[in-house]
């Protein structure tokens, strides 16, 4: 469903309660697509906050399918723009709202960005928002920056992936069953944004051990399939460099 029609955002449901706020922006060579992702549960989740620029835009399309004053918590993986830029802004509409983040990052960053203080999650803590539960992976530069951790809906087998995958394009489907690691490897190739850390390997292990059926990339298409298999296939390109 279309929400903007200036920007093209647009908000569609890729898994169960599990909807993609998409913004594509057509003026990066190639197009690009940043995205976000809402879980509508007791307890609302939010995982990327997104660019202060595009507030506006998510707000909108969060307010397509629930208000957004309901968000519970604002989760993100690293410390960049797109991660978490707009944290403040929806923390200052959704007042029972606070950041959903690893335990390491709100010490080092969050607590002291944030309006209101973060829930620290320990590695492998999980969280029920009500019919969902969610599982905080601590990812130590995977993909990238010393903070970073990814988030697993264990009640969808979603896995919310950040930069994992990315893929250019302003113009596909919001939900693929093809080939994403080609389009992403080729990206990869031209922008390196991966950190090839000792602890690469482990971290492919440990994520592709969730084995997820639904990829939440932050950009280009959502993914269905064998997510373990896919991210292993990731590793052994990391590994090859
Ligand atoms: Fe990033
Ligand atoms: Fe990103």
């Amino acid at each position: 469903m279309i929400t903007d029609r200036d920007s093209g955002t647009r908000i569609d449901e890729i898994a169960a309660d599990t909807y993609r706020i998409s913004v594509p922006v057509t003026t990066i060579p190639g197009g690009f697509t940043f995205n976000h992702y809402l879980i509508v549960d007791d307890e609302p989740l939010l995982f990327h906050a997104g660019k202060r620029s595009m507030f506006a835009l998510v707000r909108g399309a969060i307010s397509a399918v629930m208000p957004v004053e309901r968000l519970r918590h604002i989760s993100f993986s690293h410390l960049e723009s797109d991660e978490c830029g707009a944290l403040n802004q929806f923390l200052a509409v959704a007042p029972a709202a606070a950041p959903l983040v690893g335990a390491f990052a709100a010490r080092v960053s969050i607590n002291d960005m944030s309006d209101r203080l973060a829930r620290p999650l320990d590695d492998g803590e999980a969280v029920s928002l009500g019919s969902h539960s969610v599982r905080w992976l601590s990812t130590p530069h995977f993909p990238h920056g010393w903070e970073a951790g990814l988030l697993v809906d264990e009640t969808t087998g979603t896995l919310f992936c950040s930069d994992l995958f990315t893929q250019a394009g302003a113009d596909h489907a919001p939900l693929t069953q093809g080939d994403i690691l080609e389009p992403s490897e080729a990206l990869r190739k031209r922008l390196d944004f991966y950190t090839y850390a000792p602890n690469t390997a482990a971290m492919v292990e440990k994520v592709a051990a969730t084995n997820p059926t639904t990829i939440a990339c932050m950009h280009g298409p959502a993914w269905r399939g064998d997510g373990g298999a896919l991210i292993r296939g990731l590793g052994d390109r990391l590994a090859g460099r």
